[in-house]
């Protein structure tokens, strides 16, 4: 079968006929990350780890995709590379259509403070700032003046339900709080991509099910967002699992559309 031109990089669209494939490359949207034959080797004096090996992965812009696999399977990493905070050994990552593979650190930097909103497990809030001077630290470099600085920051604040506690410290609020806090940092920046690595692993389940309506709304409200968690319930929130083993990708790589389509009968190749 005659193989047409895949512009918007859909990945595994080959078992479609040509004529699918192409209307496939108008209608889907250019996926805001595209990884391929990514590896990541860790090589320490006494061990070699191969943390990611092979993986290929497309998000779509506005997909909520959650990341799951045992613990040492490379979910971590993946997210580290995904937010720029590391690079790979091998492979591509198209970010925005852009490479960012082979970037230096400081230019990694400046990208990922422009596009990547980041949640951590354990909250990494800055414990002398105020809760105001933390989530108002990415916008910092960016040359935006106080007065706008001062009112997306509130903004942010208000989205998390804690413009009331902005003059506290992290260490006067309950660990939910301090998550809210970091969410508010996460999107103050309004990334393109919100990464969030096991963001209720600290929380009790209430605090737990704030935290994950607080991203399900944002979701609803088109962000971007992938996020690691063991929590069965919370990958649920998630339009596609991603499943890792062993650092490789063993379900869930493509964007949806593609794979319904093949499920459906469309592969007639
Ligand atoms: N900086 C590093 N140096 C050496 N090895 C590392 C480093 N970071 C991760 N690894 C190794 O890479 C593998 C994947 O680690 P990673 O942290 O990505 O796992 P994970 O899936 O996030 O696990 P968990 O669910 O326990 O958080 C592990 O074997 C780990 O020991
Ligand atoms: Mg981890």
């Amino acid at each position: 079968m005659e193989v047409s031109p895949n512009p918007h990089g859909l990945g595994n669209a080959r078992g479609l006929p040509g004529v699918v494939r192409t209307l496939l490359a108008f209608v889907m949207p250019q996926p805001i990350i595209k990884l391929s034959g990514l590896s990541k080797v860790f090589r320490t004096r006494e061990v070699e780890t191969h943390a990611l090996s092979g993986v290929g992965l497309s998000v779509a812009p506005g997909e909520f995709v959650s990341i799951a696999g045992p613990s040492g399977c490379g979910k971590t990493t993946l997210l580290s590379i995904l937010g720029l905070l590391d690079s790979p050994t091998e492979g591509r990552y198209l970010l925005n259509g852009e490479a960012v593979e082979q970037l230096s650190a400081t230019e990694r930097a400046a990208i990922r403070n422009r596009t990547i909103g980041f949640i951590f497990q354990a909250f990494n809030l800055i414990g002398d700032l105020t809760v105001f001077d933390n989530v108002e630290l990415p916008l910092t470099y960016r040359g935006i003046s106080a007065a706008e600085r001062h009112e997306r920051v509130r903004a942010s604040l208000d989205r998390v339900g804690m413009a009331s506690r902005m003059d506290h410290y992290p260490s006067q609020l309950s660990g939910g709080q301090q998550q809210r806090v970091a969410v508010a940092r996460a999107i103050v920046g309004r990334p393109a991509v919100l990464l969030a690595d096991e963001p209720t692993g600290n929380l009790d389940s209430g605090n737990g099910r704030a935290v994950m309506q607080l991203l399900e709304e944002l979701h609803a409200n088109g962000a971007t967002i992938c996020m690691v968690t063991h929590d069965p319930r919370y990958a649920h929130a998630a339009e596609r699992t991603v499943h890792l083993f062993d650092g490789r990708i063993v379900d869930g790589a493509e964007i949806r559309g593609i794979h319904e389509l093949e499920e459906s009968g469309f592969e007639l190749a």
